[in-house]
């Protein structure tokens, strides 16, 4: 009986070794496994309905034989399938040998790539990401910000004016403001967008342009958290030998107010074109945030302190990139953008 079966599953296998090549068509090759391995009427199946008629002993050489025949049907029908699919399509009259028509690929603009890693790492240092409009009223880009209207950045020759008191906002800090009225300590936000200022298109000037605000507002914040957190930031974002410099400066809405430069990862210190031969990369400003604009927020000044920065990510992605002149970023040339297709 058990040699019965077994000579019947080799017969089924041998069959199938000359039958599943001759096919031609998938209609054939489909039938071939209807009939071979098919589950209710297929010839495996029928020779395996007399499994039932063996001693118990007897089922396991059975079962071995028969799953390796079915692996090797099932091994000869997919082999099949193969080549009947490229028969079948070198007989549609096709030109196999023709190149195929290059197709146009998406991709991130450098300027987003950079936008989306400054925020990567900054989630690591717990910064939520976070945005504001880019209409802004005068209040938020000027006056909250401790800075008057009569200041020069306010001025009409300096600022896009919309209507009375509504301007396309020249910096990310009314971000700040925004925040802060929003939502209570601690806040630590992120908040990347374009910004705007009647500047002349050229080599290093855009008048539009991407930006990025950071806050931080806690009980017991000091410069040092500052510090810390840019020379971290600058570690991760240009490499572990990345070092920070902080050059005293002035913002109206921060005090103390500093320039913040990045040792060049181009030369490493010696000097080149990159750094302009100083050894350094000024990447954002930044400060203690100014307690008339804690209170202008509507916290309270004697309880709070923070920090805040402000950095430019196309200035980051020309460095990176080594991108030389702006315009390039801000024109949307598909032959420029093309080359940051992955
Ligand atoms: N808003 C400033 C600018 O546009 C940058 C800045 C942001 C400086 C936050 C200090 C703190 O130049």
């Amino acid at each position: 009986m058990t040699s019965e079966l077994i000579q019947a599953l080799e017969a089924l296998e041998q069959e199938a070794r000359t039958a599943i090549p001759a096919t031609t068509t998938a209609a054939e090759l489909e039938q071939a496994r209807i009939r071979f391995l098919g589950r209710k009427e297929g010839r495996l199946t029928l020779i395996m309905r007399r499994l039932g008629e063996l001693k118990p002993e007897e089922k396991p050489a059975v079962g071995a034989v028969s799953n390796r025949v079915k692996n090797a049907i099932t091994e000869l029908l997919d082999a099949r399938e193969a080549e009947v699919a490229t028969a079948q399509r070198r007989s549609s009259g096709a030109d196999l040998t023709l190149p195929a028509r290059r197709r146009w690929q998406g991709a991130l603009h450098p300027v987003t790539r950079i936008v989306d890693e400054i925020c990567e790492v900054l989630k690591e240092l717990g910064f939520t990401r976070a945005r504001g409009p880019e209409a802004e009223t005068d209040w938020y880009n000027f006056t909250a910000l401790n800075t008057s209207l009569d200041h020069p950045a306010a001025d009409m020759h300096d600022t896009f004016y919309l209507a009375p008191g509504i301007l396309l906002r020249s910096h990310t800090s009314p971000v700040q403001i925004r925040t802060m009225q929003k939502y209570q300590p601690p806040v630590r936000i992120v908040a990347p967008g374009m910004v705007y200022r009647r500047d002349p298109f050229d080599a290093s000037h855009a008048p539009g342009f991407e930006q990025l605000e950071g806050l931080a507002v806690d009980e017991g914040i000091t410069f040092v958290d500052l510090r810390a957190t840019i020379a971290e930031f600058a570690r991760r974002m240009f490499g572990s030998q990345a070092e920070v410099r902080f050059r005293p400066s002035y913002f109206p809405f921060t005090e103390p107010s500093a320039e913040v430069d990045v040792s060049c990862t181009v030369c490493d210190r010696i000097g080149c074109s990159a750094c302009k031969g100083t050894g350094w990369i000024e990447i954002m400003g930044a400060g203690m945030v100014h307690p008339l604009v804690l209170e202008q927020a509507g916290y309270d000044a004697e309880r709070y302190t923070g920090f805040a920065f402000g950095m430019g990510p196309g200035r980051i992605a020309m460095l990176r990139y080594q991108i030389p002149d702006i315009r390039l970023l801000y024109e949307s040339d598909v032959r420029f953008l093309q080359q940051f297709a992955l």
